[in-house]
């Protein structure tokens, strides 16, 4: 079984941290439908947790329904990341995560995120440090380098390994990628090849099959996966499922509508209109993706101003395809 020290990730399927996407409302979808053994909270800076900035607090309140689950910060001053490590036990995450494998520009150009890959002296020692500062597993997650000329996530997995990280969680592309190309999962055998602590391999897994080819394909301890879980919730139970040599129905329309609507009203509860609706807009146009008239659904709900008039539209919407399917 999957283990980040003593914690057990059963089953070994994590959902990746996912700025903007895996929020409060998302990660308790996610858990409702099961199948899944760790979720992500999206990355936080570690200079806005000392600031006790207030977004961010709020940002980082999770609920026991969630547990096991994962908090990960990013920054580059190790003081800051030892002491924001410090607040993730306090508040009570069953694992620290340090996120070494952001490409996005803003955190590049403050020396964190994948721009750590770059300086692997400094990521050791901030490894070090946070580790001595926590007594919850501690994770890193990483990509095979900033380029192609300097893929060294073998170096950057074996010092994860010296200083007690209890897992690594490596996406197969490099920084310069993004999310262009495919990613390289045999690197992820390599890394696995390489290291005692488990290895959670990660990129492009999109359908449940994916995850089980690439358990078989790398050897890696478990499985991460991001994008194909705002389309497909299900993704997780749909894979362990298949861990457990069950085939898992695909979801029914009846069981997309109750998740979009429940998850909606979640947003709606808590969200001031503005954010609500720029949230059910995005969230709609992933899990209605493939569905028939799901490309007009999205054209009407852009003309909508108010939350009641949003879900009336998502409901007929599935009123419609159900008698029509029926039919
Ligand atoms: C919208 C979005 C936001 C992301 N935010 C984060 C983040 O906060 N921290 C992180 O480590 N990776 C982040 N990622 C990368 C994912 O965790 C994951 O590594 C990547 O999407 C590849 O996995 P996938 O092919 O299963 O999506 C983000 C990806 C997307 C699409």
């Amino acid at each position: 079984m999957l283990r980040y020290g003593t914690l057990p990730i059963d089953p070994p399927l994590i959902l990746a941290p996912m700025a903007g996407v895996t929020d409060r409302d998302f990660r308790l979808i996610v858990r409702r439908i099961g199948g899944v053994g760790l979720v992500s909270m999206e990355f936080v800076s570690s200079k806005a947790i000392l600031s006790g900035n207030a977004k961010t607090r709020e940002l980082m309140r999770f609920s026991d329904a969630e547990r096991p689950l994962a908090i990960q910060i990013y920054g580059s001053d190790i003081p800051t990341m030892a002491a924001a490590a410090a607040v993730v036990e306090e508040i009570g995450a069953d694992v620290c995560d340090i996120n070494m494998g952001c490409p996005a520009n803003k955190v590049l150009k403050g020396c964190a995120g994948a721009a750590l890959m770059g300086d692997l002296g400094l990521a050791e020692r901030m490894i070090a440090t946070v580790k001595r500062r926590l007594s919850i597993p501690l994770t890193v997650k990483f990509r095979l380098g900033l380029d192609d000329k300097r893929r060294n996530y073998l170096e950057m997995g074996r010092l994860c390994e010296a200083n007690g990280v209890a897992a690594v969680a490596m996406h197969g592309r490099t920084a310069k990628q993004m999310f262009r190309g495919e990613a390289d999962w045999s690197a992820i055998a390599q890394l696995k090849e390489v290291l005692s602590i488990p290895v959670i391999g990660n990129g492009d897994v999109r359908q449940p099959d994916d995850a089980l080819k690439m358990m078989r394909s790398t050897g890696c301890d478990g499985v991460m996966i991001g994008r194909a879980a705002t389309k497909n919730p299900w993704i997780f139970r749909q894979v362990a499922a298949r861990l457990v040599g069950d085939e898992q129905a695909e979801p029914t329309l009846e069981d997309r509508r109750r998740l979009i609507l429940g998850h909606f009203r979640l947003v709606a509860e808590r969200e001031p209109t503005k954010f609500a609706m720029h949230k059910l807009r995005k969230f709609t146009g992933w899990y209605t993706h493939g569905l028939p008239h799901g490309r007009s659904l999205r054209q009407k709900i852009n003309q909508l101003r108010d939350v009641e008039s949003f879900l009336e539209a998502v409901e007929s919407f599935f009123d419609e395809i159900m008698t029509e399917i029926a039919a």
